[in-house]
Parts: C-alpha cells; structure tokens; sequence
C-alpha cells in the first residue's frame, strides 16, 4: 500500500480536494492545530453589508473546517472565537457574537455527536452571558465521550492573563508548601495552564493579513510554525487548510536542535 502511494506521488501531482487530503495524510499530520479567525469585519464592509453579517459567515466556516480536521486525524483544534479585548466592540456586535455558540451549536451539535468530536472551552467563564455557557457546555456534556477531534473553543480567552494566572497558582502552591520554586519548569508551568491536557499547537493560521498574536496561546506557540493568508476568515476553505498543512509538512522542525543529518 506504502510503496503504490509513493509510485503514485512520484508520477501525478494530486489535484482534487480529496486527493490533496488523502496525500497529505501519508505525511505527518499536526496533533493540534490553533486558529486566529480573523477579517470578519472586513470581508462584510466588502459588500456592503453589517459586521455581524461577516461574523455568522465566520461561523458558517467552521463546521467545514472542524469536518476536515477530524478527517484527516487532527486531535485538536482551538480556534479564537472572542479574546478578552474584544469586550471593547461596540455592544450589539459583542452581543451578536456571544449568540454565535448558541446558533453554531443549535444546528451543528447532532453532527458534532455523529462524527465523534468532543466540544471544549477555554476562557474565563465568569464574564460570558449565562445563555452563551448553557449552550456551550450542554455540547461539552453532550460529546464528553467522543474521542475523535477535539473542538476547542476559545471564548473570552486571553492569553497574558492566563500566564498570570498559572504564576498565580504555582506561587500559592509555594505558599501552601505543596511544592519549592525550583520545581517550576517548562512542564509543571504547562500542566497550569488552560491547554494542559491538549498540548502545544503544532501549527498556528492567522487569516486576513494580520501577522500578529494578539495575545493567543502566547505560551503554548513556542514551538509552532506559523502560516499566515490573506484570504479573510469567512472566505477560508477546505483547499485553504490542506494548503496550511502541507506547508507544516514541508518545513522541518528543529526545536532548537539541529536537522538529524547536520548533527551527524
Ligand atoms: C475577528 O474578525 C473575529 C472575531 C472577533 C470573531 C470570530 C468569531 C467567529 C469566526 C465565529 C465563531 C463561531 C463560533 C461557532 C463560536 P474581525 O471582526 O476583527 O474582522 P476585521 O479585522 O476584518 O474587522
């Protein structure tokens, strides 16, 4: 099977979407994909048309995008859905947006269950709206068994302050004498952390031009290849993805170290 897929590649250049999908699964596929869906706004004032229409046509884009993640094997994939800053928006958008859950959900949690996926949030809860969370952990519970892709949620998530809070947590540890400041490394900082049981993202997409973090996942993007697109969120596809990945596939990963041949 092996040797027919390289025969294969060697002689035709792959040209549907599901050829491109199924050869980028004989590659090495990121367990965690992170996503700033970014130029809502932008691809609405293109036509003419309100800011929330950009958004729900953001939202539209995600149930295509978590399908092909969990197709091609991707555990998990935490896309940006409203940062701690966006509270700022004028109200009707926040709003708006704070709905989005609900209605994303509403249609999409049956298929959500169907396919395996399990729903997860990361962010401060305190300040969402009461019917925002009702919607979003009614999907935690419904798909808390699935063990497919994990759809992470980052929803009122902000990434400095979720650093801060972890320091936090390890200095009453310290305080408590649960355990010493030497103690604190790379992995225990992790294990605090909102993403503890994910682990790091392996790629992180930032659509709309923008080539900033905007205080996402600060922390856990150490290590991450970044792939950046013009293309405005609402506009991004299912090709758009699998172009994402096989740029990871194509760069090396090094961590610090040296390529396996360099260090020979
Ligand atoms: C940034 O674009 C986008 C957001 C602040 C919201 C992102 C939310 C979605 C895509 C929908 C989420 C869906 C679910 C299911 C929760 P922007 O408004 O800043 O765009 P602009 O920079 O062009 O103005």
């Amino acid at each position: 099977m092996l040797d027919k897929m390289k025969i294969w590649k060697s002689t035709k250049e792959p040209d549907t979407l599901d050829e491109r999908i199924e050869e980028c699964k004989s590659y090495k596929i990121p367990d965690h994909i992170a996503i700033i869906m970014d130029g809502n706004g932008r691809w609405a004032n293109k036509r003419a048309l309100p800011r929330i229409a950009g958004h729900h046509e953001g939202m539209k884009t995600v149930r295509p995008i978590t399908r092909l993640a969990n197709r091609l094997g991707v555990k998990a994939l935490t896309l940006y859905a409203f940062s701690t800053e966006n509270w700022i928006r004028p109200k009707m958008e926040v709003d708006y947006l704070m709905k989005l859950p609900e209605e994303f959900l509403g249609t999409f949690l049956p298929e959500l269950v169907e396919e395996n996926v399990q729903v997860q949030m990361m962010g401060e809860r305190s300040q969402i709206p009461k019917h925002t969370l009702k919607a979003v952990d009614k999907a935690i519970d419904a798909t808390k068994n699935n063990t497919g892709l994990v759809l992470n949620f980052a929803l009122n998530y902000g990434s400095r302050s979720e650093i801060l809070q972890a320091a936090k947590s390890f200095a009453v540890k310290v305080q408590n004498g649960e355990c010493s400041i030497d103690e604190l490394d790379d992995e225990q900082f992790s294990s605090l952390m909102m993403t503890h049981h994910l682990g790091d993202p392996d790629l992180m997409i930032r659509t709309s031009g923008e080539i900033r973090l905007s205080n996402f996942m600060l922390w856990q993007l150490a290590y991450a290849e970044f792939w950046f697109t013009d293309v405005l969120w609402p506009d991004f596809s299912e090709e758009h993805l699998i172009e994402a990945i096989e740029s990871y596939q194509k760069r090396s990963r090094r961590f610090g170290g040296l390529k396996s041949e360099e260090s020979q």
